[in-house]
C-alpha cells in the first residue's frame, strides 16, 4: 500500500472479481451478453480511474476455467468481446502507460485472440504508469498444481534441494511471479465467494463485497471502496506501535 497524500492509503494492488453482467441483463430483459458489453465499458473507466486514485497494479477475473461450462454461445460472445475489446484498446493502452499482462492457461484460447494477448504484452513492457493483469481462463488451484509441477521438476533436475524448497520457490513459478500480492480484493454483485480468484496471492488482501453489479459499478463506486480502504488500514496503524 502507498500513500496518496497525507490523508489517505491507497492499496498499491487492486484485484476485482466482476460479476453480476448476467443479472444486470436479465434484469432488463436483454441476453446476458449485452450485460458482458456493459461490464467491458466499467473495464475502460476502472482502467482509467487507477493512476488517478494512486492505484498501481490493477488485476481483473474476465474468464475463469469453470467458465467454460456457461452456453457456447456465451462463451464465444465473451471470446469475441474480449478479442474486440483488446483490438479496440490497445492504442490507448499502450499510450498511455499502461503495462498489460495476462493470466491463466492460453493453451484452449483461439490463436487469434492469443497472438492479440502476446503482441499486447510485448508492446507495453516498458510502461509503468499501470500494471494492468488480465486473468483469463485462469484458475488459482490450476495455477498452484502447474507451479507444483514446475517446481517438482526443478527439483528432480537438481537445481533446487527437496528439503530446502521454500514458499518463495513455488511462488517463482506462479503467473503472478512478476507483480506483487493483491492488498485489496473487490467482489461486485453482492455474491461472498472467492472463487477459484488469487487463492495464494490474497493471503493477506482486505475484502471488499459490494452489492453493486459489475455493469453498474463506476469510478465513483471504486473511489469509495478505496476511501474505505483507506480508514481500515489508518484504523490498523494507530493500534500498532
Ligand atoms: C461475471 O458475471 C462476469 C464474467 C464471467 C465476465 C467478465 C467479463 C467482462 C466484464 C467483459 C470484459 C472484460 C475485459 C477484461 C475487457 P456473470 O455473467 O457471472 O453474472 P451473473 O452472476 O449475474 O450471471
Amino acid at each position: 500500500m502507498a500513500a496518496k497524500d497525507n490523508r489517505q492509503v491507497v492499496p498499491e494492488h487492486v484485484a476485482i472479481i466482476m460479476d453480476g453482467n448476467g443479472r444486470w441483463a436479465t434484469r432488463r430483459g436483454l441476453a446476458r451478453l449485452r450485460g458482458h458489453q456493459a461490464g467491458a465499458t466499467r473495464v475502460r473507466e476502472i482502467v482509467r480511474a487507477c493512476p488517478d486514485q494512486g492505484v498501481r497494479y490493477l488485476t481483473l477475473f474476465a474468464f475463469s476455467t469453470e467458465n467454460w461450462r456457461r452456453a457456447r454461445s456465451e462463451v464465444a460472445g465473451l471470446m469475441a468481446l474480449l478479442r474486440r475489446y483488446l483490438k479496440s484498446e490497445a492504442a490507448e493502452l499502450i499510450t498511455s502507460g499502461v503495462r498489460v499482462r495476462f493470466i491463466g492457461d492460453r493453451r484452449p484460447l483461439n490463436p487469434g485472440l492469443v497472438r492479440l494477448m502476446t503482441d499486447l504484452e510485448s508492446r507495453t513492457t516498458q510502461n509503468d504508469r499501470l500494471h494492468l493483469t488480465v486473468a483469463l481462463n485462469y484458475g488459482a488451484r490450476d495455477e498452484i498444481t502447474q507451479a507444483a509441477v514446475a517446481l517438482a521438476e526443478a527439483i528432480r533436475r537438481g537445481e533446487i534441494a527437496p528439503d530446502a524448497v521454500t514458499a518463495t520457490d513455488l511462488e517463482g513459478f506462479l503467473y503472478t511471479r512478476a507483480i506483487p500480492d493483491p492488498d485489496l480484493v473487490i467482489r461486485t454483485s453482492g455474491e461472498k465467494r472467492v472463487s477459484n480468484f488469487l487463492l495464494w496471492q490474497s493471503a493477506y488482501s482486505e475484502y471488499e463485497f459490494t452489492k453493486v453489479l459489475w455493469p453498474d459499478f463506476s469510478a465513483n463506486h471504486f473511489a469509495d471502496i478505496l476511501l474505505n480502504y483507506g480508514a481500515r488500514e489508518r484504523r490498523f496503524g494507530a493500534v500498532l506501535p
